[in-house]
């Protein structure tokens, strides 16, 4: 509660109050704003800041509108808590990264809330080194990488040894980018021919949006080939049982044969 009071004294005192959310793509991601003490009669609004302002909702005695834009993704809770001033944003898009601001009038004072909310894409990515490796021939060594995720502007590229490929004559990158209608995924392969020597890695990168990259060639090649099957793998638990029982057995016979041999 002392703490509590205490930020509300800094509230008080400095009027601006800014903070960063992440929110992830297609997601949904709740923009806070706490307009304790508010006062009910004077309107309170969301709007979007930069890269242009655009009105998200405006609440007056009551009476919510929303920009068409938000109408089905935003949602108030000033029907719970009319000192609740934060918005739900569902369905996030990379068009809705930016800087927001919450406005409301705390007895005669103007408040305003400013979050900044930054937007993840994360991609599953797998790289297979072992393909065309054996056989190595005259124009290189073949790398491939796979990726998926659901933002469709990103591309998968090489570095080695913190250099990024580019196609060279002794490397050839190709490409290509699917969507899974099924899945609503974008599937994303990469085929890296080149004579360099060492092991490139592969990753996703896209413009004004960061990337999560989870290392995921298991999922990735079950969700491809086949949905996953959480019993499938449930004898590899009886391995090491196995083995214990298999090496007593071993050790129990050459014990015995010693003795006879004697
Ligand atoms: C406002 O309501 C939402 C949804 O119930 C909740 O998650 C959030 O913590 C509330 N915020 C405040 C400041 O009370
Ligand atoms: C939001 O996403 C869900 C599931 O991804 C979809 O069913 C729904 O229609 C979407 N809503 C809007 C307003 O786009
Ligand atoms: C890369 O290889 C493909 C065939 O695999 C070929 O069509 C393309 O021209 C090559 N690109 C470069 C830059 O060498």
């Amino acid at each position: 509660m002392r703490i509590f009071l205490g930020l509300c004294m800094v509230l008080i005192v400095t009027g601006d109050e800014e903070m960063t959310i992440t929110g992830n793509l297609e997601g949904s991601v709740l923009l806070p704003c706490n307009c304790l003490q508010r006062n009910l009669d004077e309107e309170f609004l969301w709007q979007r800041e930069e890269p242009r302002t655009i009105l998200v909702v405006k609440n007056t005695k009551n009476t919510s509108n929303y920009n068409s834009g938000y109408k089905d993704r935003a949602k108030l809770f000033l029907h719970e808590n009319s000192n609740n001033c934060s918005i739900l944003l569902t369905n996030i898009t990379v068009d809705d990264q930016g800087r927001y601001r919450c406005k409301f009038y705390k007895k005669k004072t103007y408040m305003r809330v400013f979050v900044n909310l930054n937007i993840n894409a994360s991609y599953d990515v797998c790289q297979d080194d072992s393909a065309d490796n054996l056989n190595a021939n005259k124009s290189g060594k073949t790398f491939r990488c796979n990726a998926s995720g659901h933002y469709g502007e990103a591309e998968i590229q090489w570095k080695l040894g913190g250099q990024l490929l580019t196609n060279s004559p002794d490397t050839n990158i190709t490409h290509t980018n699917t969507l899974d209608d099924q899945t609503g995924l974008y599937q994303l392969t990469s085929k890296l021919i080149t004579k360099l020597s060492g092991t490139p890695a592969c990753d996703v990168k896209a413009k004004g949006l960061s990337i999560v990259i989870r290392d995921d060639c298991t999922t990735m090649t079950e969700t491809l080939i086949n949905p996953v099957d959480p019993m499938r793998y449930r004898y590899l638990k009886m391995i090491p049982i196995m083995l214990v029982v298999v090496f007593s057995v071993v050790l129990w016979r050459r014990g015995n044969s010693h003795r006879y041999q004697r």
